[in-house]
């Protein structure tokens, strides 16, 4: 019962902005940011829709010059968006399992620690959005299911996501709409999975 209380309100200290941006630096943004920097440093005059975005502690990996659209569902967060990027941003307040833009009007897609908070249908909904809004390549990162590892566990435990996935689950999702190009797992506290990943052609 104690532990209930406290993981809700570990849970709703979290939905502040600041205190979300808090957490995610001392697990780690700068090492996944450093992971994600050599797929994004290239991008010239693209446009980028960051998918869960939150307050888009990855705007920083990509050029100044792209155009950056920021889509989550929890306005909170987007306020700390907004306040985090100034410059060349779109916002959405929207689904991603049920994304309000044109077919193939996205140059690149992120796609950064939000599976886990989906469940199963929706993250087939989730892979079929992005397949169908995305022209170029998806950036997939997620930590992994990892029971062997206590701080894993600990970070899991007061995780607001339920949904923790092994590797090859995550690569049967993705293989369902997208040609994984590269594929890294790499550890931190967890482990991450991070895919560069391709639309499927459709015949
Ligand atoms: C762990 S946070 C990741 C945020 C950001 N990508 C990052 O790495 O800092 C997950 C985000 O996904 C958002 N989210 C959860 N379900 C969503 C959905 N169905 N559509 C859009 N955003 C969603 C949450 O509001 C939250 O901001």
């Amino acid at each position: 019962m104690e532990n209930r209380l406290f993981i809700q309100l570990a849970h709703k200290l979290v939905a502040y902005p600041q205190v979300y941006d808090l957490v995610q630096n001392l697990v780690g943004v700068k090492q996944v940011q450093g992971h994600m920097q050599p797929f994004l440093a290239h991008l010239e005059n693209q446009l980028v829709l960051d998918v869960g975005s939150g307050t888009g502690l990855y705007r920083s990996v990509l050029p100044a010059e792209v155009d950056y659209i920021g889509l989550d569902l929890d306005p909170m967060k987007l306020v700390g968006l907004q306040e985090r990027v100034q410059d060349r941003l779109g916002i959405l307040l929207a689904d991603a399992t049920r994304i309000c833009l044109q077919d193939k009007c996205v140059d690149v897609a992120l796609c950064v620690f939000l599976g886990h908070h989906l469940t199963d249908e929706q993250v087939k909904a989730l892979m079929r959005e992005l397949a169908r809004v995305v022209n170029g390549h998806l950036l997939f990162v997620e930590p992994l299911n990892r029971p062997q590892s206590k701080v894993s566990n600990l970070l899991w435990f007061y995780d607001r996501g339920s949904h923790p996935r092994t590797l090859s689950t995550w690569q049967s999702f993705l293989k369902r709409d997208f040609d994984i190009e590269e594929q890294q797992v790499f550890s931190i506290y967890h482990e991450y999975l991070l895919c560069w990943c391709k639309p499927k052609q459709i015949a």
